[in-house]
Formats: structure tokens, C-alpha cells, sequence
């Protein structure tokens, strides 16, 4: 562990950050840093200073925190191709960040939201990392989850499931109905190359939707309410609000209009109460943070 009183010798002393606390991080070689959904809100104390005192940072997407004083980052961007297998592409993320690590660490692989959600080259950089005698440590901070979580006013203790939008109907998932169901990248359903680096990140949205619904439609309703939801994100007044697209299942035939989302399935509404015990409530939306409803 490395407590906050650096010294200049050791190449890994995580940070002059002067706060009232003792901030205690793990010395590594590489780290894996999200950095939140809202930048800089979600910022934590330790993703600041990890990232002060690395040696480069690659961004998956780059942002700059020049502000707290964090190096410029690298970006890792253009690894992606639009007609690239992200396979490849995340071989490749993997590979820079524990070569570079040996060559000269500290180094950070910096993603939005949680690096542990939905980012394939941290679970790799976490699992090969050891093999070649380099120290990993994750700094957790806010995922897209909890954005939605808070919006719909779920207990996620209360029964709630994830699964890959594709990898739940290619898998041939039978989802227990009685819990919430979050169903990741349903706008880019059967997508698997891109996005496309030199046109801003563009990726193709699905054309196979109907897939997920006819695969939906053999355990729920078709009148089921489902919603696409768009997590608070992004900088500003503008990342505040969230923004939820609901439709009834039958309906789910093309994406929603919101790119980066979630598919939101409720519960069936026979579980809403399981004997005393109340499993949902009701949402409240406070005037000082709308939330755009689309129908
Ligand atoms: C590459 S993953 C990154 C997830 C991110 N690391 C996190 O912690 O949520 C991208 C997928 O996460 C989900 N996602 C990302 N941002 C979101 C948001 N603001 N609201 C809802 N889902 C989001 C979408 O399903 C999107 O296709």
C-alpha cells in the first residue's frame, strides 16, 4: 500500500494529492481508472491521483483533466476501424497498455463510467497482466448502471439481472421474470465491427432488433412496457438529465433514437409485491432534475 507521503525515488508513488484524509492506494504498474459517467462529478479522490502521477495515460476515450492537473492522455481511438473486428481492436489496447507498463509504468487505461462494465480490454488487462510480473489495481468509480438505477428508483438487491443484448439471445438466455432486466448495447444488437475512429465514432445501429424481441416475447407480454434509457452522462448542465424512450416489447422492431443506452425490462407486474415484502418504488424526479420522457 501507499499512503500519501510520496518520495521522489520510488517510480511508483502514486501522488502529492494534499487532502484532509490519508488516501491509501495500492503501488502497480498499471491501472485500470474509470472515470466516471459525469466528468468531473464522478471523478473520485483516487482516480485524480492515480492519474497525476502516471506516466501515460490511454484514454478510451481521452478527456481533458488538465484542470487537476492530469497529463494529457493518449488516445486509444484509433484502433477501432469500421470494418475492424473489436476483437482485434481490444488485442491490440491490451497489448499497448502491458507493453508499455513493462517499458515504463505506472500506466492507466482510462475508460467513462466503470472500468469493470462493459469494457472487454480491462477484464483482459486484468487477467494478463500477472503472467508478465506486472502488479494491476482497479479504481472503482460510478457506472452507467447506477445512473439508471437511480432514475427508475430500483433497489437492484430486490432481483435484477444484466446480460449483453446479443449474448442474451445467442446464448438462448431464459430471464427469470420476477427480477429487473438490463439488456447493455440493444441499439447496436448483432453489431460487431466498428466504430469508425475517422468519422466520430460513428458504429452501425442494429437491423436485427426484432431478434431480441421475438426472443423477449417468449417469456413477457407484448403490451410489456420496456424503456430505452440514456444514463445521466457527459459534461455540464446537459449530462444531468437522463433521457428514457419507452415502448410497449411488440414495438421493439428498430433502435431506440438514443445510441449510447440500455434496455430497460421491468419485472412482470405480478412480482411488484412478493408476500410483505415490497420490492418496487415509486420513481420521483426532482423539478431540479428533469428527465427527458420520450414516447
Ligand atoms: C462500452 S460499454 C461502456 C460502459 C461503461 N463503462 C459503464 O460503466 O457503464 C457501452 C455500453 O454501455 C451502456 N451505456 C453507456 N453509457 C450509458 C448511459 N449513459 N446510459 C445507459 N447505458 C449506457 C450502453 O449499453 C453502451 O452501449
Amino acid at each position: 500500500m501507499n499512503r500519501t507521503t510520496p518520495t521522489e525515488s520510488d517510480p511508483n508513488t502514486v501522488g502529492t494529492v494534499v487532502l484532509p484524509y490519508e488516501l491509501v492506494v495500492p503501488v502497480a504498474d498499471v491501472y485500470l481508472v474509470g472515470y466516471g459517467m459525469r466528468a468531473p462529478n464522478d471523478f473520485t479522490l483516487e482516480t485524480v491521483a492515480v492519474m497525476k502521477q502516471a506516466k501515460r495515460i490511454f484514454g478510451v476515450p481521452p478527456i481533458d483533466a488538465s484542470a487537476f492537473g492530469i497529463p494529457q492522455m493518449e488516445s486509444l481511438l484509433p484502433l477501432y476501424g469500421p470494418d475492424k473486428k473489436r476483437s482485434v481492436t481490444y488485442r491490440e489496447m491490451v497489448d499497448t497498455l502491458l507493453d508499455a507498463a513493462e517499458a515504463d509504468g505506472p500506466v492507466v487505461f482510462a475508460t467513462y463510467g466503470s472500468a469493470m462494465v462493459g469494457t472487454l480490454p480491462a477484464h483482459l488487462i486484468l487477467e494478463e497482466a500477472a503472467s508478465r510480473g506486472l502488479r494491476a489495481h482497479v479504481s472503482n468509480t460510478v457506472s452507467s448502471f447506477d445512473g439508471i438505477w437511480s432514475r427508475f428508483n430500483i433497489e437492484p438487491f430486490f432481483g435484477f439481472q444484466i446480460w449483453e443484448a446479443t449474448a442474451f439471445v445467442t446464448m438462448e438466455i431464459v430471464p427469470d421474470t420476477s427480477a429487473n432486466l438490463l439488456l447493455p448495447q440493444a441499439n447496436v444488437y448483432g453489431v460487431k465491427s466498428g466504430p469508425d475512429a475517422s468519422r466520430n465514432l460513428e458504429i452501425a445501429r442494429t437491423t436485427t432488433v426484432a431478434e431480441l424481441r421475438d426472443h423477449l416475447l417468449k417469456f413477457y407480454p407484448p403490451d410489456h412496457r420496456i424503456h430505452h434509457v440514456k444514463a445521466a452522462s457527459g459534461s455540464g448542465e446537459s449530462g444531468v438529465n437522463a433521457v428514457v424512450e419507452t415502448i410497449e416489447l411488440k414495438d421493439l422492431d428498430q433502435p431506440g433514437r438514443q445510441l449510447v443506452s440500455s434496455l430497460l425490462v421491468p419485472r412482470a407486474p405480478d412480482y411488484a409485491h412478493k408476500g410483505k415484502l415490497r420490492l418496487d418504488f415509486k420513481m420521483h424526479i426532482s423539478s431540479d432534475q428533469p428527465s427527458t420522457e420520450e414516447k
